[in-house]
């Protein structure tokens, strides 16, 4: 079975024009928008939806305030995806459409659906990176760009109140692949029709920023380089979207863990959006590591936060194929590294 990455997200927000607008400014493509709905799409096919919070189509709310109310994982063949319906049913309670989605809820508060999808191919080409002893870029130029055109729907983040337990759920039941474990932090999966280096990230909501319970954090853009990222970022300040959320105050940054080179942008549709470039791709040869949450945050950023930015930061990463690391974070279980994290202040969020 093959789940091939978010298939489209549907945001419950309070001011769908203004949601709407900043879908456009961001590069999505619009498909169509009304007072009550917009839809959005990406290169890959992949669609954003933005409904009035009081929609009926919407499934109950979750989270507070704007964000995304519902999630659709697009599978590969309609085998497929009845195959991980029969699995699910023995746990959840499943609704199907007359189209043959199928929604649920998972155990940590998230609604969730299944829906057979064609991803379309992406055409994206690369630049070649010059170095002072390594000429790939001779008597040429990088590409000149307008504007920042997101391809793909990299990843989603929620909160969870156990953040083990939300992965565990998705590995068991919808074939997810465990990529990395920022201890204490969260917990990175892969779907596994996918190569991106995680198409989920379940956060810990005991974090001192974290809300209570369930909550969504970002949705994340796949662009081509560090150029598309930062011009869709000059654009989106020229267009007044401002970085003022915790999330968003860091400013271009690359990750260690993950490789990624990622900006975020605070979102009225909720939470934060991400241009994202550069990302690990993985498949099933790759072996999950378990990081120092320290160690994993920033190989760089703009602004690093504190906490962060020591020199004396442990280069402590461990292969962890077994799973092993997750123990001591189980829900109910004192976190080792609780002192540590009890430190984090809204500054250090952007970093995680
Ligand atoms: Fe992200």
């Amino acid at each position: 079975m093959a789940i091939m990455g978010v298939e489209s997200v549907i945001f419950g927000v309070d001011d769908v024009d203004k949601c709407s607008r900043f879908w456009r400014d961001f590069g999505l493509v619009d498909l169509g928008s009304d007072e009550r709905t917009g839809t959005f799409e990406v290169s890959s096919g992949s669609q954003v939806v933005v409904m009035r919070d009081d929609d009926p189509r919407l499934p109950p709310r979750s989270i507070e305030g704007n964000g995304i109310r519902l999630t659709v994982w697009g599978v590969d063949t309609a085998a497929n995806l009845e195959s991980l319906v029969r699995g699910l049913e023995t746990v959840v309670e499943v609704i199907r459409d007359d189209q043959g989605a199928a929604f649920f809820k998972a155990p940590d508060g998230q609604h969730v659906g299944l829906r057979v999808w064609q991803k379309r191919a992406v055409v994206s080409v690369a630049d070649p990176v010059n170095t002072p002893g390594s000429i790939k870029r001779l008597n040429q130029t990088r590409q000149w760009r307008r504007r920042a055109i997101p391809k793909t729907i990299n990843h989603v983040v929620f909160f969870s109140p156990d953040y083990v337990g939300s992965y565990e759920f998705y590995r068991d039941h919808l074939g997810f692949r465990y990529s990395d474990h920022s201890k204490g932090v969260g917990i990175f999966a892969r779907a596994d029709g996918t190569y991106e280096h995680h198409s989920i990230f379940w956060v810990n909501s005991d974090l001192p920023f974290a809300p209570d319970g369930h909550g969504f954090m970002h949705i994340a853009f796949g662009l081509d380089d560090i150029d598309e990222v930062m011009i869709g970022a000059n654009i989106m300040e020229k267009r007044g979207w401002r970085n003022t959320s915790v999330n968003s105050s860091g400013g271009i940054s690359r990750h260690r863990l993950s490789s990624a080179i990622y900006y975020y942008v605070d979102n009225p549709n909720g939470g934060e959006a991400e241009y994202h470039a550069d990302t690990d791709y993985l498949d099933d040869n790759w072996v999950p590591r378990a990081w120092s949450f320290k160690f994993a945050a920033l190989m760089w950023a703009a602004r690093i936060p504190p906490m962060f930015a020591g020199d004396d930061i442990p280069w402590e990463v461990d292969f962890d194929a077994d799973e092993r690391s997750f123990e001591a974070f189980r829900k109910g279980r004192s976190n080792p590294h609780q002192a540590e994290l009890d430190q984090m202040t809204n500054d250090d969020e952007h970093a995680i």
